[in-house]
């Protein structure tokens, strides 16, 4: 039995899917203080399978414990924390809590009940302003706001776990842009509010709920002037869940990029969109966003050497996945 902190949220819908079509049994945490329950009841219609549900909080040591001990855990998928970053620079310590403090509640209920597998999402944010590319996992660390931070410290928290105790297995995988959705368009990104992150907008752009994309910059050193990341399947990212957790055989710690290693810009992003969608995304092209990065991709390999998994899918699925999503649920989940 799989524990899935964050089980209801983007990620965590497709980590679910890839855990219970691999024949895991899945047990799902959420505070759904970002998420809905519905996207569980997609997972199971899906999937055909069942996935306990409970509303719980990972601060709350005793209830986690509780749910290890009851469903039998034998691993924790821990996904569960806030992730935008402009919300971190105004209230730093609702960041802390949640995601450093939520994670010693966490990981302290496992050390209890002595389920000693933990997989963590963590971010490519870790590593703050690139120096060199593409980024391996011994590029320097140093996230530039709170919540790279909150990821940079429960990363150390997790390394001074295992010098500590070295039965252990943990893997600490270390995202780069999560985009897209699940093929049958049924499970995706619900942005509450005003999307912070690319592709979210661009699809409200597509489907006409927002006027126009601002491009943040387009006098960046890069082929046309755009931002360059590297986007990555949501589907993909989910298989490299399974991938670690199939590799915590044997006590140890891996820290591990997941992203495709190579970079798309902003308006190859915008232009892909629009020949999927056959619609067109109006842009206006604005100031550069505060703390954007130009390049940012990932040097892939140690996932693929260590425990053989590799992102599969390309820009124009992952736009035309998350198209159909966007077309099929105008509304998200519907606020359900
Ligand atoms: C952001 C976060 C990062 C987080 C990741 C996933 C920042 C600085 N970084 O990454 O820590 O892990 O999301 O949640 O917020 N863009 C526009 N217009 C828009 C939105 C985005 O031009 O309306 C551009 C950005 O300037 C950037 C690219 O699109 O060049 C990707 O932006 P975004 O999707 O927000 O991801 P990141 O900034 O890479």
């Amino acid at each position: 039995m799989i524990l899935l902190t964050g089980g209801t949220g983007y990620i965590g819908s497709h980590v679910c899917m890839a855990l219970l079509d691999a024949g895991h049994d899945v047990v799902a945490v959420d505070n759904l203080s970002n998420s809905s329950r519905a996207s569980l009841e997609r997972v199971k219609s899906l999937s055909g399978r069942t996935v306990s549900f409970w509303h719980a909080d990972i601060q709350n040591e005793e209830a986690i414990y509780e749910i290890l001990r009851a469903c039998g855990v034998t691993a924790v998928v821990h996904l569960a924390g806030l992730k935008a970053v402009a919300e971190s620079n105004v209230a730093p310590l609702t960041y802390y809590e949640n995601n450093v403090l939520g994670t010693m509640r966490l990981v302290s209920a496992m050390k209890r009940a002595n389920v000693k597998s933990l997989v963590f999402s963590s971010s490519a944010t870790v590593y703050g302003m690139p120096t060199y590319l593409p980024l391996d996992e011994k590029h320097p660390l140093r996230p530039t706001n709170p919540y790279g931070r909150t990821k940079f410290f429960v990363e150390e928290m997790l390394k001074d776990l295992y010098k500590s105790e070295n039965d252990w297995r943990i893997a600490i995988l270390r995202y780069f842009n999560p985009v897209g959705a699940h093929e049958s368009g049924l499970i995706g990104e619900d942005p509450r509010g005003t999307p912070n992150n690319l592709l979210p907008f661009v699809a409200q752009v597509a489907i006409g709920k927002r006027e126009k994309l601002v491009i943040w910059g387009n006098d960046y050193n890069t082929s046309d002037g755009t931002g360059i990341r590297d986007f990555i399947h949501v589907v993909d990212l989910a298989s490299g869940h399974l991938c670690a957790l199939s590799h915590l055989k044997e006590p140890g710690l891996l820290t591990a990029n997941l992203g495709t290693g190579k970079g798309a810009s902003v308006l190859e992003v915008v232009r892909t969109f629009e020949a999927v969608s056959g619609r067109s995304i109006p842009y206006a092209i604005g100031e550069r966003r505060v703390g954007d990065v130009a390049v940012c991709y990932a040097d892939p390999t140690l996932a693929a050497a260590r425990f053989g998994w590799k992102a599969t899918r390309s820009l124009t699925q992952m736009c035309a996945d998350h198209w159909r999503w966007q077309l099929k649920n105008p509304n998200g989940y519907g606020g359900t």
